[in-house]
């Protein structure tokens, strides 16, 4: 007989134990089901409404199931529908009727509760934990990189030049963002949702402050009927680790695309590239391209839990129990993902040679030209016609700006001097911009040290 099988004259039908199981994927909890339970097994004991001889004889007991679990001595069964009744069903075994005891005072809708929570805890640690290795390995690679030059683009059009140690401090402030935007999650939802029984509390004199410090909770949550129906930070997690894949997956579409031959700006390790079974000569960027396809799995986990939660009555509804495949697999993929592409960029190799003749070439130097003659006194608008004028006659000529004579740059200006060239150099070029937060040298360096304030900070 089930466990709430009291009210009920005849057994479930098989079909229905089957679809009515989460135990396929709520085994997870495990971990986190045991740990909630002997916290919930002491207070019960403190709180005088179990025996503390019997709290104990509960407590050594699923530790012993603890181990049995992690031996992979136990079978869990489907019969007993989720990681909850299961592991009930184990203690009541071992220990007969002093292992009913336990459910005293709560229900699984709290209980689920506070193991999603527990896990969740775990999981946000190890993917923040991914993500500062990754913020280190990309001020690393700023670092190495401070003085070289590619192209930066808008419209996937070259536009001006910039060095990589910039272009890489951009998603170096974009994975900050994603790691905050995690500890404000975290915030948010380290509240304890124990001890609000089924939704109405419970008659019992229970103290959910002390099982809050027990499991390591900032408090408990307000309102019963809140705790055991909420499930935001389950939507607002995978909203974050979905902003977070969509940065990788940007990332990870400029490597692809700096991988082509036609690029050649980057190229993928051995270890973190594939071939191809029918084209010998191919070496590609599948892990790259495999983060980008993830991240449309993690936007698929986030529409899934909306839609689940949309609609749902208070407080708890069998609904919910949906929620645990999108939320393990979104940390299984954003974990995996972070995992890989730290290796991957960590022993890519950079071509700077073929960054650097990329940005010699596509007029980028165009704005430092029109910049010249805003110097000159000629307002920025005209300047700007007659740098057109300018690019359009190099274009025709098969020129560079730099490549045109003081002759034919006095046939647009006269206002030109020798003293051009050294502003248009690329170089110079970059280390003329001096606004905050720009691609020169002493800019970027300043960056590099604020990131690093900003990890210790963190760490
Ligand atoms: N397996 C359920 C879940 O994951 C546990 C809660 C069941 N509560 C209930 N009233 N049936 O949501």
């Amino acid at each position: 007989m089930k466990l709430w099988g009291g009210r009920f004259s005849k057994e479930t039908a098989s079909l229905v134990d089957d679809f009515n199981a989460s135990i396929e994927f709520d085994q997870k909890l495990y971990k986190h089901d045991i740990h909630g339970s002997i916290a919930h097994a002491k207070m019960l004991a403190k709180q005088n409404i179990i025996s503390n001889q019997d709290a104990e004889i509960i407590i050594k007991s699923l530790y012993e199931i603890l181990k049995d679990i992690e031996k992979g001595d136990i079978e869990f069964s489907i019969d007993l529908e989720d990681i909850h009744m299961n592991i009930e069903k184990l203690l009541i075994d071992r220990i007969g009727d002093i292992g009913k005891k336990l459910h005293t005072a709560r229900s699984r809708n709290d209980q689920v509760a506070v193991d999603i929570k527990l896990y969740f805890k775990e999981s946000l640690c190890d993917i923040q934990n991914l993500i500062k290795n990754l913020l280190n390995v990309l001020i690393e690679i700023a670092e190495d990189n401070i003085e070289t030059i590619l192209p930066g683009y808008t419209h996937l059009q070259r536009a001006q030049p910039i060095t990589l140690g910039y272009h890489i401090m951009a998603y170096f402030q974009m994975f900050l963002r994603d790691y905050n935007r995690l500890s404000d999650c975290y915030n948010r939802m380290n509240y304890l949702p124990l001890g609000a029984g089924a939704l109405a509390g419970t008659t019992y004199e229970t103290d959910r402050y002390f099982l809050a410090k027990e499991l390591g909770f900032a408090g408990i949550c307000d309102n019963g009927m809140d705790a055991v129906s909420d499930r935001d930070y389950v939507i607002e997690f995978i909203s974050d680790a979905s902003i977070c894949m969509m940065h990788l997956s940007r990332f990870c579409e400029e490597l692809i695309l700096w991988s082509t031959s036609e690029f050649s700006f980057v190229e993928m390790d051995d270890a973190y590239s594939t071939g191809s079974s029918i084209m010998p000569q191919k070496k590609n960027p599948d892990l790259a391209e495999l983060i980008r396809g993830k991240t449309g799995r993690v936007y698929g986990n986030l529409m899934n839990i909306l839609t689940i939660m949309k609609a749902l009555p208070l407080a708890y509804n069998k609904d919910m129990q949906e929620d645990k495949p999108p939320l393990f697999d979104t940390v299984e993929t954003i974990k995996n993902s972070l995992a890989i592409f730290i290796e991957m960029i960590r022993t890519m190799k950079i071509n700077k040679d073929k960054m650097y003749s990329a940005a010699k070439t596509g007029f980028m130097n165009a704005t430092d030209a029109a910049d010249y003659l805003v110097s000159k006194g000629i307002p920025f608008r005209e300047c700007h016609a007659i740098i057109g004028r300018m690019v359009l006659y190099c274009i025709q000529n098969g020129k560079a700006i730099e490549e045109l004579s003081l002759n034919e740059l006095k046939s647009f200006s006269e206002l030109f001097d020798t003293d051009i060239y050294d502003k248009i150099d690329i170089i110079c070029c970059i280390e003329a911009k001096k606004s905050i937060g720009s691609t020169s040298k002493k800019s970027v360096k300043l960056m590099i040290k604020q990131a690093k304030e900003k990890l210790e900070k963190i760490n």
